[in-house]
C-alpha cells in the first residue's frame, strides 16, 4: 500500500506520524495505519520500542532540564502528535508556570496539536505550524514570541526530527536556533544511528525508498557535528539507554536501541565558539 505523503492530510493512506502515534499507543490514528504499523514492527521489531524508548528519553530529560538546569521554557521542535506526558505535561508536572512551543511541519500534527496540547494555565502553550529548516520563520512567529521570554534561556527539544533533514539543513538548523535563544539555552537531541544497531540501516534503507520519506540514521561524528559551537552537556553524546541509565527503564533487547542522544549548552557568546 502506498504512504502518504509527511505533509499530506489523507485518511484513506497510512500516514509516518499516525503510524509513531499508534507504535507510542495513542489514538490519533486509523486501521490503515495500524495495519502498516503492524507490518513494520512485525518486521523491524526495534521500531516500536525505539518510538517508545524516544518518549521515555524525554520523560528523563525535561525533569533534568528543568530540576537540575533551570530551564523555565521550551522549544520543541518536530513535537509529533500530542500523546500523553509531552513537554508541557512533564515540565509543569514539576513547575506549572512553565512554558512550552511546539513546532511541526506536518498538517495532521497540526490539527491534532492546537486544541490538545493546551496545559496549565499559570504556565503557557503554543503550536506553530513551522519547518525546523527555516529557523528564522519559526522564531519570527507571533504564537512563539507571545509565550517564550526574550531573557531567558530556552530548552531546544530536538528529538528524532533531525534525521528529516539533510546533514547540512541539520546542522545549520541546531545552530541557528541556538544562536538565536538566550545564552544558556540547552539543545536535546535524540538521532538514530546505525554505529551500534546495524539491522536497523534495512529499515533505513527501505524508508529511503519510500517517495516523500526521508528518515536518515547518522554516525557519532555527524551527530556530534549538530552540536558544533555548543558545550556538551555529561554525560555527553551517548547510546540513549546509557543516558541516566537508572532511569531508563525496562531493559534487555532494548540495550540496542539505535538513538544517539546528548544535551549542549549555547555559551555566553556564540560567535565565538568552533567552528
Ligand atoms: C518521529 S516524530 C518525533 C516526535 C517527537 N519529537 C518525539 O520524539 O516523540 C518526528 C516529527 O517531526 C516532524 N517533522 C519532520 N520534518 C520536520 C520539519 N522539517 N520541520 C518540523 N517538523 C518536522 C514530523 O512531522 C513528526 O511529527
Amino acid at each position: 500500500m502506498e504512504i502518504a505523503r509527511p505533509g499530506e492530510v489523507d485518511f484513506t493512506r497510512p500516514h509516518p506520524v499516525r503510524v509513531y502515534d499508534y507504535w507510542l499507543g495513542g489514538k490519533d490514528n486509523y486501521a490503515v495505519d495500524r495495519e502498516v504499523a503492524d507490518r513494520l514492527a512485525a518486521a523491524f521489531p526495534r521500531m516500536p520500542q525505539a518510538a517508545r524508548a524516544n518518549r521515555r528519553f524525554l520523560q528523563r530529560a525535561v525533569p533534568r532540564l528543568v530540576r537540575e538546569l533551570g530551564i523555565r521554557q521550551f522549544l520543541d521542535i518536530g513535537s509529533g502528535m500530542p500523546t500523553r506526558r509531552n513537554t508541557h505535561e512533564v515540565a509543569q508536572e514539576i513547575d506549572p508556570t512553565a512554558r512550552v512551543v511546539y513546532v511541526d511541519n506536518d498538517p495532521v500534527v497540526a490539527a491534532h496539536s492546537r486544541a490538545l496540547l493546551a496545559g496549565d494555565p499559570r504556565g503557557a502553550t503554543a503550536f506553530v505550524h513551522g519547518d525546523a529548516a527555516d529557523p528564522a520563520a519559526v522564531l519570527a512567529d507571533p504564537g512563539l514570541r507571545a509565550v517564550l521570554d526574550p531573557d531567558e534561556p530556552v530548552g531546544l527539544m530536538m528529538l528524532a526530527v533531525l534525521p528529516f533533514l539533510p546533514e547540512d539543513v541539520a546542522v545549520r538548523s541546531v545552530r541557528a536556533f541556538l544562536d538565536a535563544l538566550p545564552p544558556g539555552s540547552i539543545v536535546t537531541i535524540s538521532h538514530p544511528t546505525t554505529d551500534f544497531a546495524p539491522e536497523y540501516g534495512e529499515f533505513a534503507e527501505r524508508a529511503a525508498r519510500t517517495p516523500g520519506l526521508t528518515y536518515t540514521p547518522r554516525s557519532r561524528e555527524q551527530v556530534e557535528a549538530m552540536f558544533a559551537g555548543a558545550e556538551l552537556l555529561e554525560p555527553g553524546l551517548v547510546p540513549m539507554l546509557a543516558w541516566r541509565p537508572e532511569q531508563a527503564g525496562p531493559r534487555g533487547s532494548e540495550l540496542s536501541i539505535h538513538f544517539l542522544v546528548g544535551m549542549g549548552r549555547r555559551p555566553a557568546n556564540p560567535t565565538t565558539a568552533a567552528p
